[in-house]
């Protein structure tokens, strides 16, 4: 799964798993065990959350869903960029081995709420990101046009409609995985006096 990449940490199997995980692009074509996205989703709730709303939704889409969420992926596209390359985004999407809805509960009500409830689901998201990574699963966590779609609850089959969409994540045993997109503050931490 990598190495450390000249981060200044202890080598320890977090570090490892933490500083090898990729976006991953480009994926093989075995499907992923449900049991595993199953896996990530649960060790996902492990992450803070205030006042223990827990307001996270994974949502594993079946082959219908999937469909109706690369056809109208593929519709915006088009729409934007053109036919041929839509074309070529309904390749690749529909070569994604699962596609799995990240969603956190809207409070309109409570909007103090409702960015707590976020900032807690994203933490949730990358602990579902890590855990499926130290199974060999790696991930793609996109907020593309079709996320932010109008229809996007309704075609997933989202129980509830009052929810905001953290992300949907493409999940898959990579094809290849990328090199490390370098980070390059080096004044991410301080001590104050
Ligand atoms: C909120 C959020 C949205 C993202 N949306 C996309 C996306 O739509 N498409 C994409 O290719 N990557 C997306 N990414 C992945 C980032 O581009 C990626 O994490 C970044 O390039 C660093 O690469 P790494 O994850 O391999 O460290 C998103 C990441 C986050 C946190």
């Amino acid at each position: 799964m990598g190495g450390l990449r000249g981060f200044p940490v202890q080598d320890t199997p977090f570090a490892r798993l933490a500083a090898s995980r990729r976006t991953v692009h480009r994926f093989e074509a075995r499907p992923v065990p449900e049991a595993a996205v199953r896996r990530a989703a649960h060790l996902a709730t492990c992450a803070p959350n205030h006042k223990l709303t827990e307001p996270w939704t994974f949502v594993l889409l079946g082959p219908q869903r999937r469909q109706a969420v690369i056809d109208r992926a593929v519709e915006l596209f088009r729409e934007k960029l053109g036919d041929e390359a839509a074309a070529k985004r309904r390749v690749a999407w529909e070569a994604v081995p699962a596609y799995v809805a990240v969603l956190s509960r809207r409070t309109p009500s409570d909007p103090l709420r409702e960015r707590e409830d976020y900032a807690a689901v994203s933490a949730a998201a990358y602990a579902f990101a890590l855990a499926l990574w130290e199974d060999g699963i790696g991930t793609k966590w996109t907020t593309g046009p079709v996320t932010r779609d109008d229809a996007f609850l309704r075609l997933i089959g989202s129980e509830s409609a009052d929810a905001l969409v953290v992300g949907l994540f493409m999940l898959g045993y990579p094809a290849e995985v990328p090199s490390a997109p370098p980070r390059t503050r080096a004044d991410v931490f301080r001590v104050t006096e």
